[in-house]
């Protein structure tokens, strides 16, 4: 600081107090007669100013570096023509994927809920979407076609010590887009996210007469672990087992 400016400052000591509150500084300028001490108090407040922008500038960086692991950016994919896109969810596609939830759930059996049951509203999602994003081991996916989002995945992770080597996938596609390999590319990203963050497990439960899912998941490496016994009762009266799967990264 210049002593012009010091003795400017010092003329105004009004001036100098707003000043430093401006900056953020703790303390106000207290002008003292003695030039000498009035510079290194200003010195030490700036000084503890630069000290609180680093510590926050670092933060900054440290929060990017994680949203790096949780967030994958648009990829754009192509096939039997419609042009798609995949990525991370975000706050404002809570709305949407609550009505696509129920549409779906209503438009199988291969799921666990009748159409409305276990009804997510958009504040729920919304919820579930920034839980996801603030966890390095969750993943929440979105594909968007024509304008809309028409399916969706997710990997939820655990913070438990004992189970964080491993997260849980699910996905679902409206069937007006199944085909498409929107259900392979969810996957994929997912897997892809997965091996690139340590994940060492990748575990999910199918309904045995789900051949759509259950090819899916093989031709990526995932391996039938077990059934659960008559797990799924039916429309149609009957009783259905679940598979058990799982894919395994070393
Ligand atoms: C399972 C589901 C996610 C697949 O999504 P999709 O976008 O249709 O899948 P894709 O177009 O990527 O096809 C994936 C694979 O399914 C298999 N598949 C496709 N049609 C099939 C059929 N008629 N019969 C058997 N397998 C079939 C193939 O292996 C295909 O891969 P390929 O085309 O490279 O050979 C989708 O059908 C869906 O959402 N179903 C309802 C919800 C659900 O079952 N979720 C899974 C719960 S575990």
């Amino acid at each position: 600081m210049s002593s012009l400016n010091v003795l400017s400052i010092s003329q105004f000591s009004n001036f100098g107090f707003l000043a430093g509150q401006a900056v953020g500084w703790n303390t106000p300028v207290v002008l003292s007669p003695a030039k000498n001490t009035f510079i290194f108090r200003v010195f030490i407040q700036q000084t503890r100013a630069k000290f609180r922008a680093l510590i926050f500038l670092k933060k900054m960086i440290l929060m990017n570096r994680n949203e790096s692991i949780m967030v994958i950016q648009k990829q754009e994919f192509y096939k039997k023509g419609i042009y798609y896109t995949v990525r991370s969810a975000n706050g404002k596609d809570a709305k949407e994927l609550s009505e696509l939830r129920v549409q779906i759930d209503g438009e199988t059996e291969n799921l666990d809920r009748e159409r409305g049951e276990a009804y997510i509203d958009p504040s729920g999602f919304e919820h579930i979407i920034r839980e996801d994003s603030a966890n390095r081991r969750s993943l929440f996916l979105v594909a968007v076609a024509e304008g809309r989002i028409v399916g969706f995945s997710r990997c939820q992770g655990s913070d438990l010590t004992r189970v964080s080597h491993k997260v849980e996938f699910g996905v679902c596609v409206s069937r007006d887009y199944w085909g498409y390999g929107i259900g392979t590319n969810l996957l994929k990203e997912s897997i892809s996210w997965a091996d690139s963050s340590g994940i060492k497990k990748i575990t999910l439960s199918v309904l045995e007469t789900n051949d759509r899912a259950i090819q899916l998941y093989k031709k990526f490496g995932f391996e039938v672990e077990g059934l659960l016994k008559k797990d799924k009762w039916l429309s149609d009266g009957k009783y259905y087992d679940t598979v058990v799967m799982g894919r395994f990264h070393e």
